[in-house]
């Protein structure tokens, strides 16, 4: 299937409180997962899945991230009178991966407060976001099943993660009903942060969503929910009680995720893609493995 020219909104406002103090001073989407901050990873995503136009949602802090994704001509000189060519590529293939554009949250007033402000840029078009914080493994592809499903059915589209029972409270949880497709499931309801007595499921909602340009306008409507935030799951839960409308569909996912807001499930992102790297995993998979033998 050939889809349309989608945008993405990867939010980055967020005051990573988690992660602090290493967050004081940088966003936690900067974070450095082996080499590469989090966030670039998740820019890589999206131009796998074909798309080139990304918007930023960025907060305090946003110098780093954004100089991140500039070009750097004092570094790349000094690298090219050196000859070493290996590391200026890498230095280029941040600011080469796709149009970047960046807009301010101002107040980091929740995540569904971040979307509304990609209003202005993203205008009349079905568009993704992608949490700068939560990586998919490239191995384990997810966002193009999303689009296309989107194209398909015109539905909002969320990437659902199956979790156990004591961990649904961390998420937004989804009741869903089930479709032809063993990987697709109609969503009927939402709830932000349910306790593990009042989750519908155990499907959670992970950091991908394709959405209709349409959730701008329940977005401006949305009041602070959940946390007092106001969130982007009270706005879908609003499309999925629709009965008029395409309503809200999920792409259940079963590949590898890494929620890199999280300390204990960033390091094991590090640990994880470090040891599957050609350059870096024959040194370290005998010294992880010596490492566990001693706990
Ligand atoms: P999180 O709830 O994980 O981010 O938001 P947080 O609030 O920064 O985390 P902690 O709990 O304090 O450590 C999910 C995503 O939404 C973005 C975050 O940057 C993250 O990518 N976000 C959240 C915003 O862009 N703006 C907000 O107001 C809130």
């Amino acid at each position: 299937m050939s889809l349309k020219p989608f945008k993405a909104v990867i939010p980055a406002a967020g005051l990573g409180t988690r992660f602090l103090p290493a967050t004081k001073a940088m966003p936690k989407e900067m974070l450095p997962v082996v080499d590469k901050p989090a966030i670039q990873y998740v820019v890589e995503e999206a131009t796998q899945a074909g798309i080139h136009d990304i918007l930023i949602i960025i907060g305090r802090n946003k110098n780093n991230l954004s100089n991140h994704f500039d070009s750097v001509p004092e570094l790349e000189s000094t690298l090219r009178k050196k000859g070493d060519e290996a590391k200026l590529a890498k230095v280029q293939q941040s600011s080469d991966l796709a149009d970047i554009h960046f807009v301010r949250q101002g107040e980091p007033k929740g995540l569904g407060h971040a979307v509304l402000r990609a209003r202005a840029h993203v205008g009349d078009h079905p568009f993704a976001v992608l949490l700068g914080d939560d990586l998919i493994d490239e191995r384990d592809p997810l966002l193009t099943t999303m689009l296309e499903e989107h194209e398909r059915t015109g539905a909002a589209i969320v990437a659902l993660l199956e979790v156990e029972p004591s961990q649904i409270h961390l998420y937004g949880a989804a009741a869903v009903e089930t479709t032809d497709n063993p990987d697709v499931v109609r969503v009927t309801g939402l709830v932000e942060k349910p306790s593990a007595e009042d989750a519908p499921s155990n499907y959670a909602v992970i950091g991908r969503y394709v959405l209709a340009p349409s959730v701008f306008d329940i977005l401006e409507r949305t009041e602070p929910g959940k946390g007092g935030e106001i969130q982007l799951t009270d706005a879908l839960q609003e499309l999925a009680a629709d009965a008029d409308g395409p309503g809200v569909r999920g792409v259940v996912f079963r590949g590898r995720r890494y929620d890199t807001g999280d300390r204990v499930d960033y390091i094991k992102a590090i640990v994880q893609l470090a040891a599957d790297r050609e350059d870096l995993g024959p040194e370290l998979r005998p010294w992880f493995k010596d490492f566990a033998a001693t706990l």
